[in-house]
């Protein structure tokens, strides 16, 4: 939670509101304010209605089974996620429609319509049967934004495989413990990635990961060609264009799943090193997945929606893959970056395709703001009409620029709160019908009962802040954290039986408008990514030369929070600048760039209770520059002076 009373007050003096226009609400899929009453008096029923906009091989008997904290909804429906997003829109109005558009790095392009895309989603699954990839089989998928990065995801949910995609971005180390914690044999690569002209070495990456582990082919996607310095290993390794070649051409029959079957496993930080296991099931994960494409981005049949996130996050899942092609939608899926190879790259795209509903972070929105709006202005953006933000609490001033410079104050803008965990956006605007005020999610989407609390878990009065909590089940929660049911329970029910506990600390205005106010744990969210402190602090402590680590997240004008190390040296090492970057580079060898600490700071000693934890709370004080808190539980209060010193020297 934010222990910055300077940033909560400038929160919540927003008296900015923002009313949907007349114009979009009489078009709005959802513009009948008694949805919200209807859905929280009968959830089940809201949720079973939804639920029709699935196609089901076999209709549910009951919508939900609520044993906390387990849930299990659509029971003894049958139906297969591919199958939703691709086959049953292959027949009628839809067949010829472009599904996905494919927007490389520069000169490279491509548009699958919805026929197009799934005959190649049968090759790939063809292909992933030939390897003996079988229903429940884990797939572990290590691929850039390239097509067959969804391809392969649909592949595996048409097989009924368990797929678990690794953001490319990780290291091999981080790639090698999940490739091990969900026991996967195959793993779908590229020979390399583009990243702003660079070429990002995945399969090298890969063959290190696989060491010692159940996989045991390895199908690689050729992106790079000769020049990606890639190696194949003779009976291991096998290229993607191949094995597709060799397919049979024949349609490949969707397997029909059970509502709760797994549908993937997408991991996530928390508070220890451990990287968990989210478990998302088809039934309701696709319902939550659909129906908010639906509510929260007023999807249209004529909408070309861009949500510019990378497939390997949940917001890629849900709102590149899962949702926008159950709905039927035009998607734009961009392979690079936001400045490569101009600053202005997002605004071409949007341009270029129309893109009607755009979606991004916070982080991206404020480095647009530091680079100008010249780059905005160099585009005509009129075919946009909705915008959203994900990943991180949003400032009112990003708010109001991506109003006035992105949506020329014609596009509502929907703030989304979610996370992995929730599968798809539980606290957002519905476009139609809610004021918006800048820098704040407003309400829980319909039939999703959001509060907040203090200690004991009773709900705080309008102006109070406390935790977040999500008191009643809702379709596409996690079911479970893959193989560690016991840290599920732990970690989203231990604080109040029955109610899920996401970690974020929230405020409750006088309207009842709820802001986010970021993790009350160990989390730290740098650009919208989440990273644990522990992970971090572990990767540290792992090299030679360090002793002890503590990481905490600083706030930071672009990236939201920054990653600062305390570490403290083993005897006769010497403090150096060459030191500093290597532990740098340390820490992004073992777990992924985005895990790069911003700043790594010497220390003789680490602020200690007496019972020999660290004192985290006192370091972001002084990383922050505030007055310092309560010391009274230190073992050595000295510490803290000479924290301080040393930080402000540094600066
Ligand atoms: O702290 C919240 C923040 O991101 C966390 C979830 O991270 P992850 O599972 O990686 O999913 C990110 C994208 C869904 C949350 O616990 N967060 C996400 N969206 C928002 C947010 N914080 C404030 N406002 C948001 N809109």
């Amino acid at each position: 939670m934010t222990t910055n009373p300077e940033k909560l007050d400038t929160l919540l003096s927003e008296d900015r509101a923002f009313a949907p226009s007349e114009a979009f609400k009489a078009k709005a899929n959802f513009n009948d304010p008694g949805i919200y009453e209807r859905a929280a008096a009968d959830p089940e029923a809201y949720w079973a209605e939804q639920a029709q906009n699935l196609t089901w091989f076999e209709p549910f008997t009951k919508t939900l089974e609520w044993n906390p904290p387990h849930a299990k909804w659509y029971l003894n429906g049958k139906l297969n996620a591919t199958y939703n997003l691709v086959d049953r829109h292959r027949v009628g109005e839809r067949k010829n429609k472009a599904a996905i558009i494919w927007e490389g790095e520069p000169g490279d392009s491509k548009v699958f319509t919805y026929d197009m895309l799934g005959r190649e989603v049968d090759k790939a699954a063809h292909m992933l049967k030939s390897l003996g990839v079988k229903k429940g089989d884990r797939v572990m998928i290590y691929l850039p934004m390239i097509p067959e990065l969804p391809v392969a995801m649909m592949a595996c949910a048409k097989i009924g495989a368990i797929h678990s995609v690794v953001f490319a971005g990780f290291s091999s180390a981080s790639l090698k413990d999940r490739i091990l914690d969900a026991d996967a044999k195959l793993l779908i690569t590229a020979d390399a990635g583009w990243r702003r002209g660079n070429q990002v070495p995945l399969k090298n990456n890969a063959d290190v990961a696989v060491e010692d582990t159940p996989i045991e082919k390895v199908l690689v996607v050729e992106r790079i060609g000769k020049d990606s310095g890639a190696t194949m290993q003779e009976g291991r390794d096998v290229f993607w264009h191949d094995l597709i070649k060799a397919a049979p051409s024949d349609p490949f029959p969707a397997e029909p799943m059970d509502a709760e079957d797994i549908l993937y496993i997408l991991y996530t930080s928390g508070t220890t090193g451990k990287p968990k296991g989210i478990v998302h099931t088809t039934g309701g994960y696709l319902v939550g997945a659909n129906t908010s494409m639906r509510s929260v981005f007023d999807l249209k049949d004529d909408d070309i929606f861009w949500c510019s996130a990378d497939i390997g996050w949940v917001t890629g899942h849900t709102y590149i893959v899962y949702g926008p092609l159950s709905a039927g939608a035009t998607l734009v899926m961009y392979e690079g970056a936001p400045d490569f190879p101009d600053r202005d790259r997002f605004w071409e795209i949007i341009e270029k395709y129309g893109v009607t509903i755009f979606y991004t972070a916070p982080t991206s929105i404020r480095t647009f703001m530091k680079w100008g709006p010249q780059y905005v202005e160099r585009h005509n953006l009129d075919s946009l009409r909705l915008m959203g933000t994900v990943g991180e609490p949003i400032n009112p001033e990003a708010w109001m620029w991506y109003h006035e410079h992105v949506g020329h104050e014609r596009c509502p803008i929907v703030d989304t709160w979610w996370q992995t965990e929730t599968g798809s956006a539980m606290i957002a605007p519905l476009p139609g019908l809610v004021t918006t005020k800048p820098g704040s999610a407003t309400r829980a989407v319909p039939g999703v009962a959001v509060d907040v609390v203090d200690e004991n878990g009773d709900p705080v009065q309008p102006g109070a802040g406390g935790y977040l909590v999500i008191t009643k089940p809702w379709p596409s929660m996690l079911r479970t954290i893959w193989r560690d049911d016991e840290r599920f329970q732990k970690t989203y029910f231990g604080k109040y039986p029955s109610i899920y506990l996401p970690g974020d600390g929230a405020h409750l205005d006088e309207d009842r408008y709820l802001w986010i106010l970021g993790r009350i744990d160990d989390v730290i969210n740098v650009s919208g990514h989440r990273i644990g402190t522990m992970e971090v602090e572990s990767a540290l402590v792992d090299h030679k030369s360090v002793a002890e680590a503590a990481v905490i997240g600083r706030s930071h004008e672009i990236k939201g929070q920054a990653i600062t190390a305390f570490v403290t040296l083993k005897e006769g090492i010497s403090a150096t600048d060459d030191l500093v970057t290597e532990l740098k580079h340390h820490v992004v060898e073992k777990i992924g760039a985005m895990a790069r600490p911003e700043e790594i700071l010497f220390t003789a000693e680490l602020p200690k209770t007496r019972s020999a934890k660290i004192m985290r709370r006192l370091l972001r004080d002084i990383a922050e520059g505030r007055a310092i808190g309560d010391t009274t539980t230190l073992a050595d209060p000295s510490v803290i002076d000479m924290l301080k010193q040393q930080y402000s020297d540094k600066e």
